[in-house]
């Protein structure tokens, strides 16, 4: 694009350039087939008004051909822009495996991110640049919704579930971020920057503000502070099912029924167990609803991945300046 041509925001991620052509091309043909059928209707007009008050027109007979290409060349472009947006969405919803997680939970009328190194910010999110960023967000409240346009990713964040979405900021800069989903009187103060960094100056960053724990570690102590671990015990598997290496596995449930255990199947085991029973356990365990922010819940989940997959523990909890230039 143009530099000055305002009517883009800025290309910041590696999503803008096919976003924008995948834009450009839906208006363009638009505008091309607004044009020609404008110009054939006035052209047409003109040519074949009635010249004498007298004159009769005369009837015609369809065309076949003419009537096969109209139908046939605008369906075949349809297919293809659907096709080609296929491809872009696809691409926007594979998050690759290696991509860093941050933990968004929007609230009446804030942003909040954790960093699994521990750091929070407010309508704040630093990340590195050339790296892939994931987001897992949360809301607390009502419907809301993450959109920086200059990355070209907008979505909804839900209450009840967690939504993911990611993208590779391709230059340093600050970004807008806006809350765009109606939620409230302060909507349009929702808003915040995403502040893209080189990664050696986001390392920096990190390292200043870092608190004293991992956002796992605070799960941890969630865990124990609010009893979790008096039933979920590596020796006491009749109470409860065993939470190590349990992230990533199916489960199967009383009624038949079975899940791989993801983010959203340990949020809703927290927050309403009695909703998945797993076979051979009984539903002892109480609800956590009400009892815990989502801020925390995003904790809780993160520490029990973490019990489920030793490789990513071993990263946040090694999270120091060298190894984190070697993801
Ligand atoms: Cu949150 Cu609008």
């Amino acid at each position: 694009m143009p530099k000055n041509l305002p009517f883009f925001p800025e290309s910041a991620s590696t999503f803008s350039g096919s976003v924008d052509a995948l834009y450009l091309a839906a208006v363009g043909m638009s505008a091309f087939f607004s044009l020609l059928i404008a110009v054939l209707v006035v052209w047409l007009a003109v040519r074949y008004r009635r010249r004498h008050p007298d004159s009769v027109g005369h009837a015609e007979h369809e065309n076949n051909l003419l009537e096969i290409a109209w139908t046939v060349i605008p369906l075949g472009i349809l297919i293809g822009l659907f096709f080609w947006g296929a491809k872009v969405f696809f691409t926007m919803g594979r998050i690759p495996p290696d991509a860093a997680t941050y933990y968004v939970t929007g609230k009446q009328w804030m942003w909040k991110f954790q960093h699994p190194e521990g750091n929070r910010e407010i309508n704040e999110l630093h990340i590195p640049v050339g790296k892939p960023v994931k987001l897992i967000m949360a809301s607390e409240d009502v419907i809301h919704s993450v959109f920086v346009p200059a990355f070209r990713v907008k979505m909804d964040v839900v209450p009840g579930r967690y939504r993911t979405m990611w993208f590779k900021a391709t230059k340093p800069g600050t970004f807008h971020l806006f809350c765009t989903e109606y939620c409230g009187a302060e909507h349009s103060k929702m808003v915040g920057s995403v502040i893209a960094m080189p990664p050696a100056e986001y390392e920096a960053w990190l390292r200043v503000g870092r608190p004293a724990q991992t956002m796992a570690a605070s799960g941890g102590q969630l865990f124990s502070q609010l009893a979790c671990d008096t039933c979920h015990r590596s020796d006491s598997a009749a109470r409860a099912p065993i939470l190590d290496g349990l992230y990533g596995k199916t489960v199967r449930f009383l009624d038949g029924g079975s899940a791989v255990v993801d983010d959203n199947y340990l949020r809703q085991s927290i927050l309403d167990p009695s909703s998945q029973i797993v076979a051979g356990y009984n539903p002892i365990m109480p609800t956590f609803r009400g009892q815990i922010t989502e801020e925390e819940l995003h904790q809780l989940v993160l520490y029990v991945r973490e019990l489920g997959a030793p490789a990513a523990a071993t990263t946040v909890a090694t999270a120091t300046p060298s190894a984190d230039a070697t993801h």
